[in-house]
């Protein structure tokens, strides 16, 4: 076989177990791909490249790469402007060819699907010279069947791209950025997302499962009655490996579906903290020898959205805790990888987040799959613009309506069998939502995804409160949810006949990990507060926001007060290329977001702590800001917050007693944080003592002024990585001094070089302004830190990382690859 080939097993996204099936093979064509900027395949300067491939990740950075010169009226901008890195400053625009070839043996009585996660963007599909396929968005999957064009050997594939100028309001990524698999199976087959399971009743003593599909290729056998008839066997395979339930039966094909149901005793539920997974096996067979093996795994769950009372998770109150995020991975671009999914779900979990909301596109599948596996809620939305006047000239507007009906399709029969998906969003923000054609658009969708999917509701992103509580397009929605619009929620709750509101984007708070302004200014009671710096940054007392948002703690107020606040997706876990706001009009080189309560590096901004006092109920959070080093402001009014799940807290400065501070309900911030708002800087130790609801002291934290620069020091997010050639280590850099200190001000040039199992992937510091590339192996420290990223290699051994820099004493870290 082809060395092209890595991987033949059963394709994940459908069978989830690894088991290969002799009657079904799935490769992954991840290697061997050969790349060509521009729009024909130039065999001299085509480089080899592995996909997933995001070809403009690589930059380098210009301001050129994505100036705009828009009014963005969704911040309620009047006159057009110059805008800068509003798509990350990355080369995406353009097009590009890939080509690569993959063998199959004998075809005969086979059918050969192709199958695309994903390619950014105006997908052009050749096989052997013969268009095949093409899909306009990016964002989705699609697949083609192939017979007649697939030879027995080696075959060709050419794939086309175009990412246009104008496509897009923050960075897509461009090429095929997600995975590439070609399936084969007889002829009698259940087809690329060909089941739906469903579980009508669930309750502790038993569930009821039904289990929808396909079968294609059985008409060919026309003898009646029984020349057409296809076995067809389903086990349920519970998350301990028993077989729990099982049907076998005769399935006479006439293009029908075919459904089974199953009864399943003593379910174990899919939840976010304990996140069961089932198997439907499904084995067809004709004149009993079997033809197909097919799994469809999925979870045993209910969901309940009830008005006045909120949404239920397996019969308990569950609020959303959420976070929008972006498609890509930082410094890594676009192309997805698991193991970095992983690490953002990680530490998404570490604060207490279990849902996010795929803003705004379809995610990888991995994604899906990581979600169900990790108990974390999924949202998932397609895209933020409909056909009339849409938002990005070039963006999914324009194909809208000749493609949106096959867009929401594919989506909703990929993902509908998974348990972490909980309701589907139709759109975000679309600027027709004041009028008729916005409820013509909303209406099509909506009722094509309860038709799909009858099982989960069916909500949009709103921002023009006015209009569409007025105007019946909020009322049209199973879930009236909005953008920044907390102050409204009575309104909402009152006049909708829904009788409950989610915040689909919330806070959009702005902040640069490690970065304070002063004097510290605090928003007033409308939680909103705009400021600007000289330095291009924005202050981590998380006081600032964009004129249209707010800071956090008056949607912790709004879903603590009332049920029927189904909760909120917050403007977004990860930051992410492009969308500098508020330093989004001229002026570079600002190029990516400040939204995060993570940065582009993966780094956890003060922001992180807050949500995690709020939402993480396993574990104590007690953390101070801002850092302690603050040379040249000795004598000056430094403010200290601390972000803790305790009520009460007393703070000491040097040891001197600077007074206790007790939640209260005075202001939307002081519900959530501790303020000491006049503390003074002096170098050397701030302690906080915390104190439990009884007044017992509960915690203590102490951060120091940190000495000279002495030594690096480096922190790995997991101690051993995967001999797959995939998985990812994340390393944190930072300098200390003699004692071990951090120096949360350091700015130096780290150099890294990696040997043995493995090699260096890439890096980042977090700052929306560095221009550094993200490929080369060194990296400026950004408020004391940066992140290393090294990939495994296919070989186990040891993986040996070293980091360098003048002045201080290099550090160096040994991982086992296993
Ligand atoms: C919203 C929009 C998001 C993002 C956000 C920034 O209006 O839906 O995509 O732009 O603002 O605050």
């Amino acid at each position: 076989m082809d060395s092209k080939i890595v991987m033949l097993s059963v394709l994940t996204a459908f069978c989830c177990n690894g088991t290969a099936y002799a009657q079904r093979s799935v490769q992954t064509l991840k290697k061997n791909w050969q790349f060509s900027k521009g729009e024909v395949f130039n065999a001299k300067s085509a480089e080899n490249v592995s996909v997933p491939h995001d070809w403009a990740i690589y930059g380098p950075f210009d301001r050129k790469n994505d100036l705009q010169v828009v009014a963005v009226e969704q911040n309620g901008e009047k006159e057009a402007t110059e805008k800068t890195g509003r798509t990350g400053g990355l080369p995406f625009i353009g097009k590009g060819v890939y080509r690569t070839s993959f063998e199959v043996p004998d075809t005969t009585g086979k059918t050969v699907t192709l199958v695309f996660d994903g390619v950014m963007s105006n997908a052009r599909v050749k096989l052997n010279g013969k268009d095949v396929a093409a899909w306009p968005y990016g964002y989705n999957s699609f697949h083609c069947t192939v017979d007649g064009t697939v030879k027995p050997g080696s075959n060709q594939l050419e794939v086309s791209c175009e990412n246009k100028d104008g496509q897009s309001r923050w960075y897509p990524g461009a090429g095929i950025y997600r995975n590439v698999h070609v399936v084969m199976t007889d002829k009698v087959h259940i087809p690329t997302w060909g089941t739906y399971v469903t579980t009508p009743k669930v309750c502790k003593d038993y569930a009821t499962v039904s289990l929808h599909m396909k079968i294609e290729g059985a008409r060919q056998f026309k003898k009646w009655p029984y020349g057409d008839a296809v076995g067809v066997k389903t086990v349920i395979i519970s998350p301990d490996g028993k077989e729990v339930a099982s049907d076998s039966s005769t399935y006479i094909a006439r293009g029908q579906d075919f459904a089974q149901n199953f009864l399943v005793e003593k379910p174990m539920l899919w939840g976010t903290e304990d996140p069961a997974l089932y198997i439907a096996r499904t084995t067809l067979s004709v004149g009993g020898k079997t033809v197909d093996v097919y799994d469809t795994r999925f979870g045993i769950r209910s969901i309940e959205y009830i008005p006045a009372k909120g949404f239920f998770l397996n019969g308990e109150h569950t609020k959303f805790k959420g976070v929008n995020n972006h498609h890509d991975l930082g410094p890594l671009g676009a192309a997805v990888n698991k193991s970095a999914l992983r690490h953002q779900i990680e530490m998404l979990q570490d604060i207490g987040v279990n849902a996010i909301r795929t803003s705004h596109n379809m995610p990888a599948p991995e994604l899906v799959e990581l979600c169900d596996e990790m108990g974390m809620m999924l949202m998932i939305e397609p895209f933020d613009d409909w056909g009339f006047r849409p938002k990005s000239p070039n963006g999914y507007g324009a194909v809208f309506n000749e493609w949106a009906e096959r867009d929401i399709t594919n989506m909703v029969e990929q993902y509908r069998n998974h348990p972490s998906v909980v309701m589907w969003s139709i759109g975000n923000e679309v600027p027709s939502q004041w009028g008729p054609v916005g409820m013509n658009e909303l209406v099509m969708l909506q009722d094509l995804v309860h038709k799909l999917d009858p099982t989960r509701p069916v909500t949009c992103g709103m921002d023009q409160i006015r209009s569409v509580l007025d105007n019946g397009f909020a009322a049209a929605l199973d879930i009236p949810s909005f953008n920044y619009k907390p102050q409204f929620y009575e309104d909402i709750y009152k006049r909708m006949p829904q009788q409950m509101v989610l915040g689909s984007e919330t806070a959009s708070t702005v902040s640069s990990r490690g970065v304070y302004h002063f004097p510290l200014v605090m928003p007033g009671t409308n939680a909103r507060h705009t400021e600007t710096h000289p330095d291009n940054q924005c202050s981590s007392y998380d006081n600032e926001t964009c004129s249209w948002s707010n800071i956090p703690d008056i949607d912790f107020a709004r879903d603590d007060d009332h049920d029927w606040v189904l909760g909120q997706f917050v403007w977004t876990g990860f930051d992410y290329l492009g969308e500098p706001s508020p330093y989004d009009t001229d002026a570079w080189p600002n190029h990516s977001s400040m939204f995060g309560m993570i940065d582009l590096a993966s780094l956890p901004k003060d922001r992180y702590y807050l949500y995690r006092s709020q939402w993480n109920k396993k574990d104590n959070t007690l953390h101070i800001l801002p850092h302690w080093n603050w040379k040249g402001r000795e004598g000056e009014v430094t403010p200290i917050m601390v972000y803790t799940n305790y009520p009460k807290a007393e703070l000491f400065i040097n040891g001197k007693s600077q007074g206790v501070r007790e939640k209260n309900n005075s202001t939307w911030q002081n519900r959530y944080r501790l303020m000491w708002m006049e503390t003074v800087y002096t170098p050397g130790e701030v302690k906080v003592v915390a104190y439990d609801k009884e007044g017992r002291k509960a915690a203590e934290k102490t951060i120091r002024t940190a000495g000279k620069p002495h030594h690096i020091m480096l922190t790995t997010n997991r101690k051993s990585l995967a001999a797959d050639g995939e998985d990812l280590l994340y390393i944190t850099v930072q300098v200390a001094d003699k004692d071990g200190n951090i120096v949360p001000t350091d700015e130096r040039l780290v150099k890294f070089s990696v040997e043995g199992c493995g090699a260096f992937e890439a890096t980042a510091n977090g700052d929306a302004k560095c221009l550094l590339p993200f490929h080369k192996p060194e990296m400026k420290l950004f408020s004391g830190a940066a992140t290393a990223i090294v990939r495994s290699g296919n070989k186990p051994g040891t993986l040996k990382f070293t980091a360098k820099a003048s002045g201080v004493k290099s550090a160096t870290i040994s991982v086992p690859v296993n």
